[in-house]
């Protein structure tokens, strides 16, 4: 095969955010806007790539450059997968990646993460590897803690795998959840939020006080439990009641803004069974568990909170060949 396009999903966290850093558990679902790669074979010994939603175009480097010198910040997820693929299985002939996302990359869907996974399955693919999941999660994980040192892989797991997800981090649990689809709705806050900034922010404000901050995450903990338990009864009431304790305890943390619990109070107002933040805080989405007949309420007060509804379905398939 010399030519191959690939799909992964964005994600949305449900709960657990932060402390599933620090080995405890979370909920995340996949959602139905996805990213593309394309890869196809080179004569030269190149590696290309075309990434024109994050402002990467016509960048090139000898294969033997792969990793090396001053990474433009959109490169750096498909880049680094391939230098980590190529470590393991060399390569041939050289690649031409071109990405295309059906979402923003403001959003913190995963972006980043979906372009690493499309890369690792695509170059695979060509390389007729027949790679598992458990291998794909791997390497994207890898890629991931190479580019930002930090961070759980969940947003992996959701790209990977699909579908809605209990996650531990290290890949010590990843349990799919028998459900088809939660009644979500999704606000984009409008402020671009850097996860490993927060993740800092949140370990500086607690480097005293470590006691309470176990005590936050266990509480968390605690609640993503309980919020898998409601999920697996379809109890999307009790769901919301758990979401809600969720953020108070993200508010604890330091990580939600006051443009998020507006977007989260209006949804509320409007017959949102629970409402949070979604991700690392400081901006990206909120989401709001909402019984039906208030869908188009619960909308309309996020959109006069100053958020923008981004329409998503949840559930979506993992990783998978276009064609
Ligand atoms: C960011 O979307 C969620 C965090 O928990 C980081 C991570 O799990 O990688 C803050």
């Amino acid at each position: 095969m010399n030519k191959v396009t690939v799909s992964a999903p964005g994600k949305l966290m449900l709960l657990g955010e932060h402390a599933v850093v620090y080995n405890h558990p979370c909920l995340v679902t996949a959602v139905d806007q996805r990213m593309r790669a394309t890869v196809e074979t080179l004569d030269s010994l190149e590696f290309q790539l075309e990434a024109e939603d994050v402002g990467v175009t016509g960048y090139k480097k000898p294969l033997s450059n792969l990793g090396k010198g001053d990474i433009p910040k959109g490169a750096q997820s498909v880049e680094i997968a391939v230098r980590n693929i190529s470590e393991k299985y060399p390569l041939r002939t050289g690649l031409r990646v071109t990405t295309k996302s059906e979402f923003s990359s403001q959003f913190g869907f995963g972006s980043s993460s979906a372009s690493t996974v499309c890369t690792i399955k695509a170059v695979s693919e060509i390389l007729g590897l027949n790679l598992s999941q458990k291998d794909i999660f791997d390497l994207s994980y890898k890629t991931v803690l190479d580019i930002q040192g930090k961070g759980s892989g969940f947003d992996v797991a959701a790209a990977v795998f699909g579908g809605t997800l209990y996650f531990v981090t290290g890949e010590k649990v990843i349990k799919p959840m028998s459900v088809d689809s939660l009644p979500l709705i999704v606000g984009y806050s409008g402020v671009k939020a850097d996860t490993v900034t927060l993740i800092n922010k949140v370990k500086e404000s607690f480097v005293h006080k470590q006691k309470r901050l176990n005590e936050i995450y266990n509480s968390i903990e605690v609640l993503v439990n309980n919020a898998r338990d409601a999920l697996i009864k379809k109890d999307w009431k009790r769901f919301g009641k758990l979401m809600n304790k969720n953020q108070d305890l993200l508010v604890k943390l330091g990580v939600s803004i006051d443009k998020l619990d507006n977007m989260i109070k209006a949804s509320l107002s409007e017959g949102a069974y629970g409402a949070k933040l979604s991700g690392a805080g400081g901006g990206d989405c909120m989401i709001a568990i909402v019984p039906k007949d208030n869908e188009q309420e619960v909308k309309d007060g996020i959109s006069q909170a100053g958020g923008k509804v981004v329409n998503i379905k949840t559930n979506a398939e993992g990783v998978r060949i276009e064609k």
